[in-house]
């Protein structure tokens, strides 16, 4: 498996740490910045790493600003795309389980970085469930479709 990742200025000290992790457990991973503390705006890398999901060149990815709110905002634009916000253990879990989230969206202000090690943790090694939850995902699809069509 490869990751996506990317950040802004307020969540380059938990990436630092993810990119740490990902070495440890031997994970590929590429990072498409920001690299340093210089306040930068999140839509430009959150559009990075989703474009690689979207494009299906990269199969997951890990989006970190200050909450996470803004990343998962930009995220969940792009066509199959489903970021899912994950502040705590069990939201991580579920949301591979349940929604087979593609990308994995933290709050660099809000968790600490032994949790957020933990979330990351689970949600590499977490499977996706299937079964009911792809005729959920495959209606997902379909409003993206229209949409994307503008068939209102
Ligand atoms: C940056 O100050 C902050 O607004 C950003 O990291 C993020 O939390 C936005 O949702």
């Amino acid at each position: 498996m490869t990751i996506a990742i990317g950040c802004d200025h307020a969540g380059i000290e938990l990436k630092r740490e993810i990119l740490s992790l990902l070495n440890e457990l031997r994970i590929n991973y590429i990072d498409f910045g920001t690299d340093t503390s210089t306040s930068v705006d999140y839509p430009d890398f959150g559009e990075k790493v989703s474009d690689a999901i979207s494009s299906g060149k990269i199969e997951k990815g890990i989006l970190i600003c200050g909450t996470g709110i803004g990343m998962s905002i930009v995220a969940n634009k792009f066509p199959g795309v489903r970021a899912s916000l994950c502040n705590d253990l069990f939201t991580a879990k579920m949301s591979r389980l349940h929604n087979d989230a593609n990308i994995l969206v933290m709050g660099g202000r809000i968790i600490g970085k032994d949790l957020a090690r933990e979330i990351v943790k689970t949600w590499v090694s977490t499977p996706f469930e299937g079964d009911r939850h792809c005729r959920r995902l495959e209606k997902i699809q379909k409003i993206e479709e229209r949409l994307v069509k503008n068939d209102i």
